[in-house]
């Protein structure tokens, strides 16, 4: 009887590994280089409102929020909006960053000039209409690593990429 209950424990955990990697990418942190980057093609986002979307353990959204920017992210798996959260608090920086426990795709982006993200191949295209439909414009999206399908590139600093809504 154990056992059952430890396999369907199992069972369900995988479905749950399996379904949060099909509904967006999963937890892979930005390495300190790559965030330079990331905030360099994000440019000047003082006084700015911006999001993070799949915000991990919050370490991008606290980079924008010391560069002056209203941060927000958007972060599906629990455990890291709890971790999120707790970094926000300890870096000082509660009432200028904020983390969203939501689904990304539930999620309205349209009142953000600067949107940040590290996807995964096969959510590229769903999110560049998403964005597109929802970004005003004059707002950029900065992408590590992955390209959108049809989205020309503004601006490339190595495998960071930045995208303006026109
Ligand atoms: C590659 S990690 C990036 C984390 C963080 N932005 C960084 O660069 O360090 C992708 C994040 O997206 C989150 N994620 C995956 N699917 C999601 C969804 N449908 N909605 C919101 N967040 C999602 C994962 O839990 C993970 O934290």
């Amino acid at each position: 009887m154990p056992l059952l209950a430890v396999a369907v424990g199992l069972l369900a955990l995988d479905a749950f590994v399996l379904w949060l990697v099909l509904s967006g990418a999963p937890y892979i942190p930005t390495k300190k280089a790559g965030l330079e980057k990331i905030m360099a093609c994000c440019g000047d986002v003082s006084g700015r409102k911006a999001l993070d979307i799949g915000s991990g353990d919050g370490r991008i959204v606290i980079a924008l929020a010391r560069a002056g920017a209203e941060a927000h992210g958007v972060e599906i798996n629990p455990l890291l909006v709890w971790w999120s959260r707790y970094n926000i608090r300890r870096a000082g920086l509660s009432g200028k960053a904020f983390i969203h426990r939501h689904n990304l795709w539930n999620f309205d982006c349209s009142g953000y000039q600067v949107v940040t993200l590290f996807g995964i191949t096969h959510i590229m295209k769903r999110l560049e209409k998403k964005l597109r439909r929802e970004l005003k414009p004059g707002a950029r999206v900065v992408s590590i690593a992955f390209k959108f399908p049809t989205w020309p590139v503004a601006q490339k600093n190595e495998v960071v990429y930045a995208f303006d809504q026109t």
